[in-house]
């Protein structure tokens, strides 16, 4: 046996993240790695980083100037500490990181995560400064064993597809994470069963462009997404099916009927459209218009009629009139979305739109404002459309209060309410007494 380490592996950013710091954890477990959640206490600390906006990729320069201090202490002491930065923010600056914080032990890309215990094993036997931003053919995740060890969460993360070839204007994505690439499906398949066996009921199927799905089915043919999930819905125990995130352009017609006819599949679609203006639209390369978008929510929403709606939206994009940007309010309300979130325009280094004039930030801070203020409103509206209602509940955290559980709506609201601890990972039937911006408060129905 190996001797037991620390690792304390921190992320960042999206949910693929926290996905890849998993499956990161479960690669070193071999090596004699148990994972911790205090720096304190760890040998080997990663930082899982995102780069989609300046402000995200600042944060791990900060974190970096906290663990030197740390670092300092630890060899006062005679023991070291190692330092790893891996995620979005390697791929994207690689040895730029070493010369900014010399204290950094080693880089690792987002592609090359089943190389990292070859990495740390270097490092412990002195290697300073080592690199790994390389695009590998091989699937790493197939490099990868999921600890059997371990209970999974009610609610699973599983990465089908990484990547994105859309290039929008303002985005990193297709250069930290590569092109789309998808999973063959009976890799998602057998880690699909090897979750519930462990305990999910839920999963939610990742990608950065997870409905472009297309991955090679036993047939040896390219499976859309929404045929992924008629195979996954056949698994006893897994009530509960998700996916995040989706491009307008890749929302098939056999994906959009399998949310009227599928039941385990969830009334929540987590569908981007940056902007309301078709010029902006198209400076953005988004691929659709406004109303193209509008029409398909139309669409979505005779096939499921409770769909929750969710965006994202890029305030203050170069070039961005009032005018433009009241098209963004406009469509908000036109669709009413359940939950969304807004990002002012972040210029990121190597893409296209970086190289436009700047809006100055008091008018991108000011439309964020509103635009927010329109969000939380609608936000607020689909909450309360639940006051009174009877809905099911999947249990996964304990609540804020003792005695309370917190858990998710079909629609993703979280949930709070009093409940026994051993309702945790169980889909319960609750009645909604109070909506708040973000949650829901109920009362368990008896059975
Ligand atoms: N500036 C601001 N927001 C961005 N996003 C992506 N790139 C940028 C950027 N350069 C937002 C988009 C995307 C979400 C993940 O992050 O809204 O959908
Ligand atoms: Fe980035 Fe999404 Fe556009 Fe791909 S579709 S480039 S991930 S914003």
């Amino acid at each position: 046996m190996p001797a037991p380490k620390r690792v304390f592996i921190k992320s960042y950013g999206c949910q693929m993240n926290v996905y890849d710091s998993e499956r990161m954890a479960d690669a070193l477990a071999p090596s004699g790695y148990a994972r911790v959640d205090d720096p304190e206490h760890a040998d080997l600390v990663v930082l899982n980083t995102c780069h989609i906006r300046e402000k995200a990729a600042e944060k791990v320069y900060s974190e970096l100037g906290r663990l030197r201090a740390l670092s300092q202490a630890r060899a006062a002491s005679g023991r070291r500490l190692a330092i790893g930065v891996a995620g979005c923010v390697a791929q994207a600056e690689g040895a730029e990181i070493l010369r900014r914080q010399p204290l950094v032990d080693f880089v690792v890309g987002p592609q090359a995560y089943h190389r990292l215990p070859k990495m740390a094993a270097r490092v412990e036997a002195g290697a300073r400064g080592l690199i790994d931003t390389e695009f590998p053919t091989e699937d790493k995740f197939d490099h990868i064993g999921r600890s059997a060890a371990h209970r999974a969460a009610p609610s699973a993360f599983l990465t089908v597809q990484e990547g994105c070839d859309k290039f929008c204007a303002f985005c990193v994505v297709p250069y930290t994470r590569g092109v789309e690439a998808s999973r063959p499906v009976a890799r998602v398949l057998d880690e699909a069963r090897a979750l519930v066996r462990r305990g999910a009921v839920e999963i939610t199927l990742l990608g950065q462009n997870v409905n472009a799905y297309h991955g090679r089915g036993p047939d040896d043919a390219a499976w859309s997404l929404a045929r992924l999930i008629g195979a996954l819905s056949e698994i006893e125990g897994l009530a509960r099916i998700r996916y995040t995130t989706s491009h307008p352009n890749d929302m098939a017609d056999d994906l959009i009927a399998a949310h009227a006819e599928n039941p385990r599949l969830m009334p929540y679609l987590h569908l981007p459209v940056q902007a309301g203006a078709d010029r902006v639209l198209k400076a953005m390369n988004r691929g659709h218009t406004a109303e193209s978008y509008l029409r398909l929510i139309e669409r979505i929403r005779a096939a499921r009629p409770d769909m929750a709606i969710s965006g994202d939206f890029i305030v203050g994009f170069p070039g961005e009139t009032e005018a433009e940007f009241q098209a963004t309010l406009d469509l908000a309300a036109a669709v009413g979305y359940a939950q969304a979130y807004s990002f002012k325009y972040s210029p990121r280094p190597g893409t296209p739109a970086a190289q436009a004039e700047q809006l100055p930030e008091e008018i991108k801070a000011e439309r964020l404002a509103r635009l927010q203020a329109r969000l939380d409103m609608d936000q607020a509206i689909f909450n309360a459309s639940r006051v009174g209602d009877e809905i099911d509940v999947l249990f996964d955290k304990p609540g804020r209060a003792t005695g309370q559980l917190t858990g998710r709506s079909p629609w993703l609201q979280a949930v709070h309410a009093e409940a026994p601890p051993d309702l945790m990972g169980r889909i319960v039937r609750v009645r909604v007494e109070e909506a708040m911006r973000n949650s829901l408060g109920a009362v368990l129905v008896a059975a």
